[in-house]
C-alpha cells in the first residue's frame, strides 16, 4: 500500500510541476522554510493538496513542497516536516522523503535544528551531520519490509554521504560560511533532554541532538539515495549552560542565523546534481 501512495503522491508531483522527474531534494528546518519560494522557477505545492501527505500540526506553516530549477536541474524542496512527537506514524513521518525519493531524487539534505552536545559547537554554528545515534527505539522500517523501497536490514555504515560532506565542505568553503561536522543524536521528545540525558549522549559520542531528521535519513538510506544533513545549533544543550531551554531561543538563533545558512545552501545545491 505504501508503495502505490507513494507513487501516487510522486506522479502527482510530476503532473503538477509539469517536471517529469527531480534530480535533488532538500528538507528545510525550523525557521527556514521560506527560503524555498526563493529558488529560481519555484513552483509551489501545498501539502494537503498532495495524495496522502501529512500535513504539520504544531507550526503555523501547514507545509509545501516546492519544485524549483537549480543549476538547470529540477529540485524538490519540503519545506515543513512531520515530527514523530506530533504522534505519526513512522510511516507518514517519512513520507514525503520518499515521495521525492520516488520523484527521482538521488540525493537528499536534511536540515533541522539542534541542541550543541559538543565541546567544538555554539549557538549559530552550522553542522555537516557525519553519522546518528537512535535513542528513541523508533525506525521507520518496522514492519513488513517492501523490497521495492529497499532490502530488510539495510547497511547503515554510511547512511550521510561522503561526497556530500566535501561538497558541503566547498561550499562552506566558497562562502565564508563556516560548517563544522558532529555526530546527531535522534531524541523523540517533544520535551528537550534533561542535563543526565545531555551527559549520556556525550558519553555515547553524540554531539549534536534534536527531534528529527533520523527517521527520514534511515528511510533514504533504504532506498538507496544519498544523504546529507545539517543542523543549525540553536542551543547548548540542556545541563551545558544554566539557562533553561525555550523553543523561543531555538526560533530566535535559527532566525537570526537564516541568511548564513541560505548562502551555504545557495553555493551547495548547484554542485550535487552536476
Ligand atoms: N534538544 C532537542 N531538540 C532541539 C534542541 C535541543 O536542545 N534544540 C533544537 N532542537
Amino acid at each position: 500500500m505504501t508503495y502505490e501512495a507513494l507513487q501516487t503522491a510522486a506522479d502527482h508531483v510530476a503532473r503538477e510541476t509539469g517536471r517529469e522527474s527531480h534530480d535533488a531534494g532538500l528538507v528545510l528546518g525550523s525557521g527556514l522554510s521560506s527560503y524555498a519560494t526563493t529558488l529560481p522557477d519555484a513552483i509551489e505545492l501545498s501539502y494537503s493538496d498532495i495524495p496522502g501527505f501529512p500535513t504539520p500540526r504544531v507550526e503555523g506553516h501547514s507545509g509545501s513542497l516546492v519544485s524549483a530549477m537549480v543549476g538547470g536541474h529540477p529540485v524538490l524542496v519540503l519545506a515543513g516536516r512531520v515530527h514523530t512527537y506530533e504522534g505519526w506514524e513512522m510511516s507518514d513521518v517519512v513520507f514525503g522523503v520518499r515521495t521525492a525519493a520516488m520523484a527521482g531524487c538521488r540525493t537528499v539534505i536534511l536540515t533541522n535544528a539542534a541542541g550543541g552536545v559538543g565541546d567544538h559547537l555554539a549557538p549559530g554554528d552550522l553542522v555537516a551531520i557525519t553519522d546518528h545515534i537512535n535513542v528513541t527505539g523508533r525506525n521507520p522500517l518496522v514492519g513488513a519490509n517492501d523490497s521495492r523501497l529497499g532490502p530488510r536490514f539495510p547497511d547503515q555504515t554510511n547512511v550521510y554521504s561522503a561526497r556530500v560532506r566535501s561538497l558541503t565542505a566547498a561550499a562552506a568553503q566558497e562562502t565564508g560560511v563556516a560548517v563544522k561536522e558532529g555526530v546527531y543524536a535522534w531524541f523523540l521528545g517533544p520535551t528537550y533532554e534533561t542535563p543526565a540525558e545531555i551527559r549520556m549522549a556525550r558519553t555515547l559520542g553524540a554531539d549534536l541532538v534534536g527531534m528529527s531528521t533520523v527517521p527520514e535519513a534511515i528511510a533514504l538510506s533504504h532506498m538507496g539515495v544519498e544523504v546529507g544533513g545539517i543542523s543549525l545549533v540553536t542551543n547548548l544543550a540542556a545541563g551545558i549552560s544554566d539557562s533553561p531551554l525555550s523553543h523561543d531561543e531555538v526560533t530566535e538563533t535559527a532566525a537570526a542565523a537564516r541568511d548564513r545558512f541560505t548562502a551555504l545552501l545557495d553555493a551547495l545545491l548547484p554542485t550535487l546534481t552536476r
